[in-house]
């Protein structure tokens, strides 16, 4: 199967009565540790790139050839295989352990979880069953589950490549995604309390667990796609000294979550949109401001089209990772903040709060 075909344009149009904002065109085919209260509540500032968004994304010719590239079945499957050594091999280096992470959990009891975790009637969208991450059942397995933990302690340490610790690299990733998350709602909430957050996307909870630390007054909702991931997300809260609030797992589609309406009062979406499809983002825009009451929060935080570390990412290393993504392509062409604003959001605001990402707040009005 061809992972990549042409990429998609965004269509954003707004109708006389009532918003509606759209995609069209052709769609293709242990331990997380509070982020320490930060000196200053300012967030530094990143260097960005010249141009809109990197040449290998999108719809250059550079990016066409990449996608053909990826596309002949061999060299995918060369790729996908040198994308995965890459990867173990660039963590074990910055000291994340990842194959005995892995094994930890796939030799534990955490398969006992998915029985509570799973809604079995969930009609899975098709996008999400595309191979993905060098995955051939994408993140709906059991392996994939196992390695979500180091891959993503590797991208922290990718994304702040000056950190000289683990700790440090989060500090600096989560920690100015969470000052921006304080600041937002401290100006525009009109001083509502923040007492239920839901994080979609959440994986193997841990954003989910940021939230919960820096907002331990609130009820917190990991959701998730995959009741794998949501299975280690389980496990590995039952390991930890129970919360005054415990945090509540759904297995559900972030397009349509079956959760009412005004129900929350910040809905975070970390590093999830450049994993999906544009009609997928725009459905997730969509639900958050169903599911937020007036003055709540939304906060996005994913890869920066205008980060001048992607734009000048290496051919090796940017053929590598459009191999394992999909949508990348997608993701690039749409203007997010643009597609917020038309769902309906205000006070939106777009930064690089590191060198390869960007935290979008925006608010639902009064
Ligand atoms: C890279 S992970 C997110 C990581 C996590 N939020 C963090 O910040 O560490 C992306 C997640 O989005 C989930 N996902 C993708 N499409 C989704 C959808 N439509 N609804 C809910 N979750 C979805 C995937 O299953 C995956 O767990």
């Amino acid at each position: 199967m061809a992972l990549y075909a042409n990429t998609c344009k965004l269509y954003v149009d707004s109708f006389a009565k009532g918003r509606q904002v759209g995609c069209r065109g052709r769609t293709i085919g242990e331990g997380i540790v509070a982020v320490k209260a930060a000196a200053s509540s300012e967030v530094a500032e990143f260097e960005a790139g010249l141009l809109e968004r990197p040449k290998w994304a999108g719809e250059t010719p550079l990016s066409r050839i990449v996608g053909a590239v990826i596309s002949f079945k061999p060299i995918y499957s060369l790729l996908k295989l040198g994308a995965r050594q890459v990867l173990i091999s660039t963590a074990e280096k910055k000291d994340i352990p990842w194959r005995e992470m892995t094994r930890e959990i796939l030799e534990s009891d955490v398969y006992k979880e998915l029985e509570t975790v799973q809604n079995s009637s969930l009609v899975y969208p098709d996008y999400y069953l595309s191979p993905f991450h060098a995955y051939d059942e994408g993140n709906l397995s059991w392996v994939a589950a196992a390695e979500a933990e180091p891959a993503t302690l590797s991208m922290a340490r990718r994304s702040v490549p000056e950190a000289t610790s683990m700790d440090e690299a989060n500090q600096i990733l989560r920690g100015n995604w969470l000052k921006r998350i304080q600041q937002h709602s401290e100006q525009h909430s009109g001083g509502r309390a923040i007492r239920d957050i839901l994080d979609i996307g959440c994986s193997v909870g841990i954003s989910t667990r940021y939230l919960a630390e820096t907002f331990p007054l609130a009820k917190v909702t990991g959701l998730d796609l995959s009741p794998y991931f949501l299975s280690v997300a389980q496990f590995k809260e039952k390991k930890r000294p129970p919360r005054a609030n415990p945090i509540r797992w759904r297995h559900a589609n972030g397009e349509e979550t079956g959760l009412p309406s005004s129900s929350f009062d910040l809905i975070s979406i970390s590093l999830v949109l450049h994993e999906l499809p544009c009609t997928a983002t725009v459905n997730m825009m969509k639900e958050s401001f169903r599911l937020l009451r007036p003055g709540g929060t939304l906060a996005i935080i994913d890869q920066a089209p205008n980060s001048k570390v992607l734009q000048e990412l290496s051919p090796v290393l940017f053929t590598l990772l459009k191999s394992t993504e999909p949508f990348l392509d997608e993701y690039y062409l749409i203007n997010l903040e643009e597609t917020v604003r038309e769902t309906g959001f205000v006070n939106v605001t777009s930064a690089l709060s590191d060198a390869r990402h960007r935290t979008l707040t925006a608010t639902v009005p009064f």
